[in-house]
């Protein structure tokens, strides 16, 4: 049932403030200010190196979680997309750590990748939404994303929410391998527990939104920027955008934009910057500028600071919440599903059933 929504994928974006507080409320005891995983937690301390593994935007969920892992728990990510891992024949080590994420649990190049691990005596772990999927059974152990069932055929709240339990794992890495101590925990858990909060701020952009995806429809190609875990997002938003509005979209880590793309620009190609006030605030606007110097029409979100800083000569803006770097790649989050479904509608696309496209892709 889609309630008010023309769409179930409007419904499903709408519904993440009260989703990601459900999720976090079986990831943290906002009492202790502490992560309390609903199972036994992995083994973070005894691994060598963790291995995220998925396809689409679950594999984009992995990339920002790289950032995570790395940042507060020192341990070495690799990501792979499931399709190249498992015909790559990877080296698995005893020390290694595997993590599986799917919003279906039924994805098939996930659930060889995860069999590949198991084969080669590792203990795969599952990051699902369905409880009962293939991926969840024949993992070790599995945590739930308790996003409710996603209809939209584009990923939304199920990527936020596996961005809220990977989170919760990197907390719980952290602490276990002594790479932070119990206040940066809080200040972490904090900080996390103020998302629901900051994401229902960010819907508050979708008037101004649906008023800006009247451009971007016409537009023939897209580009999105971002830097450190805003670099992933822009994967996202990229991939939410072409799928449903059939528009092509590259997402970009800013700091690449001069070995190539940036002859792409002209005023004919609007570039989307994903940069919140973080300690690359700057490096990103350095970038912005190199794609205003050659006509590109910049969208910047940002929040009131980094507005007030770098909305100079930019097309539009999109103002977001002030929140913590780290975890901005949730909040921002709203604004690329936003772009991709106003833009899409205004297209008079089949949003929830894009052409090509199937929900669960159980072959290879
Ligand atoms: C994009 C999208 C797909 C899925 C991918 C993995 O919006 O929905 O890219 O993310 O097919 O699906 P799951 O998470 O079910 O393994």
């Amino acid at each position: 049932d889609k309630g008010t929504h023309r769409h179930f994928m409007a419904k499903e974006i709408h519904e993440q403030p009260s989703v990601l507080a459900y999720a976090l409320s079986h990831y943290l005891d906002p009492a202790r200010k502490a992560v309390d995983l609903p199972g036994p937690a992995p083994d973070f301390a005894a691994m060598d190196r963790l291995l995220l593994v998925a396809c689409g935007t679950a594999y984009y969920a992995c990339h920002v979680a790289k950032y995570w892992f790395e940042q507060i728990a020192r341990i070495p990510v690799e990501i792979d997309v499931a399709s190249e891992f498992r015909y790559r024949n990877p080296p698995i080590g005893g020390r290694d750590g595997a993590i599986f994420v799917s919003q279906s649990g039924e994805t098939a190049d996930t659930l060889a990748a995860l069999r590949y691990v198991r084969d080669a005596g590792g203990h795969p772990i599952a990051v699902v939404n369905v409880a009962e999927s293939s991926i969840a059974r024949e993992s070790d152990q599995a945590f739930e994303i308790k996003a409710g069932p996603e209809i939209g055929v584009a990923s939304t709240k199920a990527f936020t929410c596996q961005l809220i339990v990977l989170a919760a794992l990197a907390i719980t890495a952290g602490r276990q391998r002594g790479t932070i101590v119990a206040a940066e925990e809080e200040r972490l858990v904090t900080a996390l527990a103020r998302v629901p909060a900051q994401v229902a701020d960010a819907l508050g952009a979708e008037a101004h939104v649906s008023e800006l995806a009247r451009d971007l429809a016409k537009a023939r190609d897209i580009l999105f920027l971002g830097r450190g875990p805003m670099y992933p997002l822009a994967l996202e938003g990229a991939l939410k955008l072409k799928e449903i509005s059939y528009i092509h979209a590259e997402g970009y880590a800013s700091g690449e934009l001069k070995h190539g793309p940036i002859a792409l620009v002209d005023d004919s190609v609007p570039v989307i910057c994903f940069a919140p006030m973080d300690p690359l605030f700057d490096k990103t606007v350095s970038n912005m500028q190199e794609v205003m110097a050659r006509g590109g029409r910049v969208l910047l979100a940002s929040d009131t600071d980094g507005l007030a800083e770098a909305a100079d000569g930019a097309w539009a803006t999109l103002s977001m919440p002030a929140c913590d770097p780290v975890w901005a790649p949730i909040v921002y989050a709203v604004p690329a599903q936003l772009l991709a479904y106003h833009t899409a509608v205004e297209k008079g696309t089949d949003v929830d059933q894009p052409r090509n496209l199937a929900k669960s892709v159980t072959v290879e």
